[in-house]
């Protein structure tokens, strides 16, 4: 690490030397590894960060609006549940992300979903990638939940329009109540023209994916349609930005080009991961401390108090030196990770709630982006960052490619 700054409580994760980051923000310039600052213990460090992820018997879910979303009386998804209930949860769904699912029930979806995107970006002639992205994604992550009798086609703008919700907490009373009867209408959208139509089919012939598996439990449809949109912003909302951000990486990196389509699939993947690991779509989790939580840095212990709510900062855990080696801000495949650390680092979370898409998020994206970045394609529109409040992630908008010679209208 370059320009350490030593505090009582660890030192900065972060290296502050150039970087190919291209979600750089002023937020993640030097900071403490943990400190306490308005209220909120913030974490920065790889190590520290993923101590607190897997202390789940002292903490709670406080991301995605979780603490207000609880208290309607309905049994919460699976990303908030916690304990015992939830345990078993993820224990009954792991079936529906093994590898062995992911190739046999949804990989062929992927490359024809993949070759008929490319098809038409072909007939088309231009595209702006996230359109191309947010199909893919609703497809994939609609084949794993069961969302596949709609009544009308415009599935992942339905959802897109709830996902639009801000961060309630921080909101104002009279916009916190108008933001929500506005997704509430959107919701009940969702629900009458995808989610109940899935929930009576399957009612009729349940079928080996997550609403079957929710009815045979005896989840209310209320309850399904909660776990149906967290899907959504989980699984959906998440690979289509980050297809988006490999495309512009791989597209301005030619060299890395070259290598990704040359490689076999381990390899391919590694670039990927590399690529997640450097911009994280998920920015910051959330926890809310339900014992003391105890975290070792350095030989010292700092004890984060029960009640707190802790800000895990994934961006700046990913680009810990300690962990993820020299010149942490550069896109390096080949970097030399401490032991035990993974190629995505945090950006699938870890301990309980670690993402159980991971493997099916980076193989849809490998599909679709070798077939794209085999075509001959001319960037006519600078993708535009902006920011997602309530995943505290980026968002690509207005990166568009077209396929040969620049268009005349470009
Ligand atoms: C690049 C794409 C993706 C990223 C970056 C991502 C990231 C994450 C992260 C960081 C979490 C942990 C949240 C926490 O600890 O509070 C998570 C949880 C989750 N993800 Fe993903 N995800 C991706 C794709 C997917 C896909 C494709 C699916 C399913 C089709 C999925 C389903 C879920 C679910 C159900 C959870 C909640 C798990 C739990 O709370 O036990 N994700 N994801």
């Amino acid at each position: 690490m370059s320009t350490p700054t030593a505090t009582p409580t660890g030192r900065c994760p972060v290296a502050h030397d150039a970087s190919d980051r291209k979600t750089a923000r002023g937020a993640d310039a030097a900071a403490p590894a943990v400190e306490q600052r308005d209220g909120t213990w913030h974490v920065r460090s790889y190590a520290a960060v993923r101590q607190v992820l897997r202390d789940a018997d002292a903490t709670r879910q406080a991301g995605f609006n979780a603490e207000l979303a609880t208290r309607t009386g309905l049994r919460p998804p699976v990303l908030f549940e916690d304990g015992v209930a939830h345990r078993d949860h993820r224990t009954a769904i792991a079936r529906f992300f093994t590898p062995k699912t992911v190739d046999d029930a949804y990989r062929a979806l992927m490359e024809e979903a993949s070759d008929a995107l490319i098809a038409d970006l072909q007939r088309r002639g231009r595209a702006d990638l996230s359109d191309l992205s947010l199909d893919l994604a609703m497809q994939v992550a609609a084949r794993v939940v069961g969302l596949t009798d709609s009544r009308a086609p415009g599935m992942a703008q339905r959802l897109e329009k709830i996902l639009a919700l801000e961060r309630l907490e921080r909101l104002p009373a009279l916009r916190r109540v108008a933001s929500m009867l506005r997704v509430n209408l959107h919701v009940l959208r969702f629900f009458l023209q995808d989610v109940r139509p899935a929930i009576r089919a399957r009612r009729k012939a349940p079928r080996e994916d997550v609403i079957s598996h929710l009815i045979d439990k005896g989840y209310k449809d209320g309850e399904i349609l909660i776990e149906c949109i967290t899907y959504g912003a989980a699984g959906m909302a998440t690979t289509r930005e980050f297809i988006v951000m490999a495309a512009w990486h791989l597209l301005e990196h030619e060299d890395l080009r070259r290598r990704y389509l040359a490689a076999e699939e381990p390899e391919r993947h590694r670039v990927l991961h590399e690529i997640l690991r450097l911009e994280p779509v998920v920015g910051h989790l959330y926890r809310r401390a339900t014992a003391d939580v105890a975290v070792e840095l350095d030989g010292a212990t700092t004890t984060i108090p029960a009640g707190a709510l802790i800000d895990l900062d994934v961006r700046a855990a990913n680009a810990d030196a300690d962990a993820v080696g020299a010149a942490p801000l550069y896109l390096r495949p080949d970097r030399e990770r401490a032991p035990r650390v993974q190629e995505p680092v945090l950006s699938f979370g870890d301990g309980s709630h670690r993402c159980p898409g991971a493997f099916i998020a980076i193989k849809e994206s490998d599909a679709f982006l070798q077939r794209l970045l085999r075509l001959p394609l001319t960037v006519v529109g600078e993708p535009k960052l902006g920011w997602n409040d309530l995943i505290e992630g980026y968002e690509v908008r207005g990166f568009e490619v077209a396929v040969g010679a620049t268009p005349a209208a470009a």
